[in-house]
């Protein structure tokens, strides 16, 4: 992961910043926002952190057996879970002020002990392994593994202002390294720690962060120039950026949300990508749905879900959650899944998505709806399995709408 040990005031940052997400409970966004705004650190040294404060909410459960600490002692211990996370990596121990002692003989009996233990040595807490393997099977240990590898960074080329190539090209002249990745034909993998959103590139509009299986999964709306498309969980927009792209600006995106800043937010990535067709609407009740009945040839329903396919994106979320989140959030997507599917026309699309890998979220619940819905036909699906793609997990169904 790293191949030298961390400065004792980056250990101490380290600890800081998880004590914010572990003991405060804050998002671990934020907690990187209150710690890095004000410091100039150089970009190699904030990536450095960021690898470390990553790879140790990954796999908390097995750094904090190994190191005999809690969560919630951190701020108190912290100094001593680093010094195992050095241990576990071959690094020289950090030479901290405050340092409480391990002892490396205990350390070593918790690490032959911890390989025995598939899940902790994976760092997934128990209520996650037990629904993986309920639902998944056989496949669960090799996507439980590589839940807890270090994501990679994606950005997507706005195909509205250059192509992939130029974007390369110019990335390379301002000092960032990308590869093309095979398979999605806008998507570039970032291989050095560069501070992306500084350049000149990103300021004008010519990326946004975005990862590969995302990216796949705005592919799968298939959008033409001049269709009418309904993007009716947008969020910020990541995928609706992406649709708005492949529509070539021509045509009419709307995009839809409950939450209002998210829309705001969405609005101003539209201005710096030139994403001159997309509307933005907030869903205030039912007659916003009612009132775009049968109007949609494209309806993106990228629903609110577990979230357990970008878990190496966002580990703090393995610890914040709990089981009894899922049962929640399958009946919303029924919910969202049953009443917007009327906004699609006879002859549309309406592309269920998901940024999970469990069966219950996806493939369960449109069995679940075709059963129910006469009129619309199953055409394909994929799950995108975080093991096979190195991209974070999805899951997208295509249905078409055959009759009224
Ligand atoms: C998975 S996120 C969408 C991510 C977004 N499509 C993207 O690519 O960046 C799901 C979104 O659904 C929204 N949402 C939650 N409940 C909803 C509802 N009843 N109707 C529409 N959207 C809803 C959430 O606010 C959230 O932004």
């Amino acid at each position: 992961m790293l191949n030298s040990p961390l400065s004792p005031s980056s250990t101490e940052l380290v600890i800081s910043i998880l004590d914010m997400v572990l003991s405060e409970g804050k998002p671990l966004d934020r907690a990187y926002s209150v710690h890095f705004s004000g410091l100039q650190l150089i970009p190699s040294e904030q990536a450095r952190i960021t690898k470390v404060v990553g790879d140790i909410l990954r796999r908390l459960n097995l750094y904090c057996f190994l190191s005999d600490v809690k969560p919630e002692e951190i701020s108190r211990l912290g100094s001593r879970l680093m010094n195992a996370w050095h241990l576990f990596h071959e690094l020289e121990l950090p030479k901290l002020q405050y340092s409480l002692p391990l002892a490396e003989a205990e350390y070593f009996a918790r690490l032959e002990e911890a390989k025995l233990q598939p899940a902790l040595w994976d760092g997934c807490p128990e209520w996650l392994d037990t629904m993986g393997q309920a639902q998944l099977g056989d496949a669960w240990a090799k996507e439980r593994a590589a839940l807890n590898a270090q994501p990679k960074r994606f950005i997507r080329t706005n195909i509205l202002k250059c192509t992939r190539e130029e974007l390369a090209k110019k990335l390379r002249n301002e000092q960032v390294q990308t590869v093309e990745v095979d398979g999605v034909d806008t998507a570039l993998e970032v291989v050095s720690d560069s501070a992306l959103f500084r350049t000149e590139s990103f300021k004008k509009g010519w990326f946004e962060q975005q990862d590969a299986g995302s990216q796949l999964v705005a592919a799968a709306v298939d959008a033409k120039p001049g269709m009418r498309v309904i993007d009716a969980c947008a969020g910020a927009g990541g995928k609706t950026l992406s649709i708005a792209a492949q529509m070539k600006g021509k045509g009419r995106l709307l995009a839809m949300d409950v939450e209002q800043w998210k829309l705001d937010n969405l609005k101003q990535r539209a201005r710096r990508a030139n994403a001159s067709n997309v509307e933005t609407r907030i869903i205030a009740s039912s007659k916003t749905i009612k009132r775009l009945k049968l109007s949609a040839d494209r309806l993106l329903l990228d629903v609110p879900c577990s979230g357990l396919g970008v878990l190496k994106r966002n580990p703090d979320a393995k610890w914040r959650d709990t089981p009894d989140r899922l049962p929640v959030l399958v009946e919303l997507q029924k919910h969202i899944l049953q009443s917007y599917s009327r906004m699609v026309k006879v002859g549309g699309i309406l592309i269920y998505a998901t940024c999970s890998i469990m069966p219950e979220e996806n493939r369960d619940q449109v069995d679940a709806f075709l059963a129910e819905n006469e009129h619309f036909t199953f055409l394909e699906d994929e799950t995108i399995s975080v093991a096979d793609s190195g991209f974070d997990g999805f899951y997208m169904a295509r249905l078409e709408r055959i009759a009224e």
